[in-house]
C-alpha cells in the first residue's frame, strides 16, 4: 500500500518530467522555427500586364467590323469624305483619268492593284497576290492605315481613322458602280486565310 509521502514523489517526478519536455518544446521551436506561408504554394513573380494594352492596337485591323460601319453608313456624307480627303489624287467618274491615284469608280469587288495604265507600287502588287480584290474589308482595313496594310505603299495618306467617316466614305464608294455589291450581313464571313 502506497503512502501519501511515496504517490507525492511519483506525482512530482511526473509533472517534473512534464514541465521539461514542454520547455524542451518552446526552446526547439524558437530555434528551428519555420513561419508558415500565409498561402500555400510558392510564390511565382508577378505576370507583368505589358503587352496587355496600346500596342496590339495601332496594328490591328479597326476593332468595328465593316458590316457594323455600312449598317449606320450615309453614302451622301461618304461623299463629302471622299472630295475632302481622297480626291486631291483620286477620280471618282467611270473613265475618268488616272490622277496620282487610280480612278475608284467601281473599286469594290475590283482586283487590287488592276487599273489599266497605273504602275502600282510592289506593295499593292504583294497584296494583290493574297488577298486578291477590294472587298469592304480590305478597303477598311487599307484606308484606316495605308502602310500598315501594304509597307511601301505610293498611296502617301496617313489614314482615316474615324469610324463614323470612314464607314459613309466606304458606303459611297460601292455606290460607284453599275452594278453596286451587296451590301454585308450583319454578321460577315471570316476574311479568306492570307
Ligand atoms: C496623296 C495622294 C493620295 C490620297 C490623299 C489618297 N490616295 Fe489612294 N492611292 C494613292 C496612290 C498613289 C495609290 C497607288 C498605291 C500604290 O500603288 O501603292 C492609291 C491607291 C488607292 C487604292 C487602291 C486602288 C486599286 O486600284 O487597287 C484605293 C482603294 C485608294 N487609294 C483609296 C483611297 C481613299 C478612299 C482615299 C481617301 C480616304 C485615298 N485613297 C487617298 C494616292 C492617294
Amino acid at each position: 500500500m502506497m503512502d501519501s509521502f511515496e504517490f507525492n514523489k511519483i506525482a512530482g517526478a511526473v509533472l517534473g518530467t512534464l514541465l521539461f519536455l514542454m520547455g524542451l518544446g518552446i526552446v526547439t521551436d524558437s530555434i528551428f522555427h519555420v513561419p508558415l506561408p500565409k498561402v500555400a504554394g510558392y510564390d511565382l513573380p508577378a505576370v507583368e500586364a505589358e503587352h496587355a494594352g496600346g500596342g496590339a492596337a495601332a496594328t490591328a485591323p479597326a476593332a468595328v467590323p465593316v458590316a457594323e460601319l455600312l449598317a449606320k453608313a450615309d453614302p451622301t456624307k461618304g461623299a463629302a469624305v471622299a472630295k475632302a480627303q481622297c480626291s486631291v489624287c483620286h477620280n471618282f467618274e467611270k473613265d475618268a483619268p488616272v490622277k496620282q491615284g487610280p480612278t475608284l469608280f467601281g473599286v469594290v469587288g475590283r482586283h487590287i492593284g488592276s487599273m489599266p495604265g497605273f504602275a502600282y507600287s510592289p506593295a499593292i502588287l504583294e497584296r494583290s497576290k493574297s488577298d486578291q480584290t477590294w472587298t469592304f474589308e480590305h478597303l477598311n482595313t487599307f484606308v484606316t492605315n495605308p502602310r500598315g496594310y501594304a509597307n511601301g505603299t505610293k498611296m502617301t495618306f496617313g489614314g482615316l481613322k474615324s469610324d463614323t467617316q470612314r464607314g459613309d466614305l466606304l458606303a459611297y464608294l460601292r455606290t460607284l458602280s453599275d452594278n453596286p455589291v451587296p451590301l454585308p450581313t450583319a454578321a460577315p464571313a471570316p476574311a479568306p486565310a492570307k
